[in-house]
């Protein structure tokens, strides 16, 4: 007869064994030597083998639940000590993980810097200022009057056809609409020069325009313009050509010439296109420049008559000129870009470069 084994005994050292590991290494040694091959479990298991099938089968159910109840306490302190070790390692732990969030000591967060159009509407600024021009700006939803009315582009006349936009309220009385150039922020600079005798005027007007363009390798939908200005006593077209080709060899430098085209515009006249050297080719001819050679930058002219009487000028007295042209253009002739959409796709390789 095997001796009797006191398995409620056997329970209670275990419990207190697993209650003493204080560590992951220490509830694996005790797991071991509770439950183990060698443990006074597994030894008090041998016995059965001696005994009568009844006892046998009575000491096997008892030996079965001391097992579950010693491996229930092994696995309840394992979670135990895993919980408790994660929170020391977190709050204890050298490893500060806020440090990597952008903007810490650790992970400056990167500094941006201005777009490419941005940067060239400046450039372009700080040349006409030098050449003592003034900087003025206007809104970039236009009324259908500064739009087209006042600069002599009457409704249904044919040129709105090449300036169509995103009207806002068309129909109303006085419709609005985004402004497909920055020529009507003369129309407000003449009034408000006419209204407080502001005259002469010599100014550049940046800005957003828009227009129903598809886009291309030398248009966008929304794009920029800078207009230009004078007017005074005495201008002629000589002032106006000058004035072009100081500005590009001054921004685009000595191998870069301009050309001016007979062209229409309403509300010049005489009125021509302003052209410069295709920088990509340098003249020679390529995919940007359809093979001529030349990039349009913008129209110019002599401010019409018709114009300066919707403003109340006396066209007697004064006489101006104005030119418009692409600021997006500019950047792309200056830098060689050949696709104009890239100034607007947001790919930091590319933007970085500037
Ligand atoms: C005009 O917009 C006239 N207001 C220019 C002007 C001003 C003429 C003053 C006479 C006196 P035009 O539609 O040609 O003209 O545009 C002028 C320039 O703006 C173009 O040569 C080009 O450089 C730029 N531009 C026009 N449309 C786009 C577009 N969709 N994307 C990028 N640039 C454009």
């Amino acid at each position: 007869m095997a001796e009797v084994v006191d398995l409620d005994r056997l329970v209670e050292e275990a419990r207190a064994a697993v209650e003493a590991a204080a560590s992951t290494e220490a509830i694996r040694a005790v797991a071991a030597s509770v439950t183990g091959k060698k443990s006074p479990l597994a030894q008090a298991g041998r016995a059965l083998g001696s005994l009568e099938p009844e006892a046998r089968k009575e000491l096997g159910r008892r030996l079965h639940e001391a097992r579950t109840a010693v491996e229930a306490l092994v696995e309840a302190r394992r979670a135990e000590i895993a919980a408790a070790e994660l929170a020391r390692e977190l709050t204890e732990s050298r490893i500060d993980l806020t440090e990597f969030i952008p903007g810490s000591v650790a992970a400056p967060a990167g500094r941006g810097h201005l777009n490419l159009v941005s940067q060239t509407q400046t450039a372009l600024e700080d040349v006409f200022v030098g050449m003592g021009f003034e900087v003025a700006e206007g809104p970039e939803i236009e009324t259908d009057w500064y739009n087209f009315g006042a600069l002599n582009i009457p409704p249904a006349h044919p040129a709105r056809s090449m300036w169509d936009t995103f009207y806002l309220d068309l129909g109303a009385p006085e419709s609005t609409l985004l402004r497909t150039h920055t020529s009507p922020v003369q129309i407000h600079l003449m009034e408000r020069a006419v209204a407080q005798d502001l005259l002469p005027i010599h100014a550049v007007m940046p800005g957003r325009c828009y227009r129903r363009d598809t886009p291309d390798a030398r248009h966008l939908p929304v794009f920029h313009q800078i207009e230009g200005l004078v007017v005074d006593e005495g201008i002629t077209f000589a002032d106006l050509a000058g004035t072009i080709e100081v500005f590009t060899s001054a921004y685009f430098g000595p191998d870069i010439h301009s050309r001016l085209r007979p062209a229409y515009f309403p509300f010049t006249e005489p009125s021509a296109e302003f052209e410069v050297t295709c920088t990509i080719c340098l003249g020679a001819g390529c995919q940007t420049c359809s093979q001529t050679g030349w990039i349009e930058l913008g129209g110019c002219g002599m401010v019409d008559p018709a114009v300066f009487s919707a403003v109340g000028i006396d066209a007697g007295r004064w006489s101006g000129f104005a030119f418009g042209f692409g600021i997006d253009r500019c950047a792309q002739m200056r830098h060689q870009i050949a696709d104009m959409r890239v100034l607007t796709d947001n790919d930091l390789r590319f933007l970085r470069q500037f």
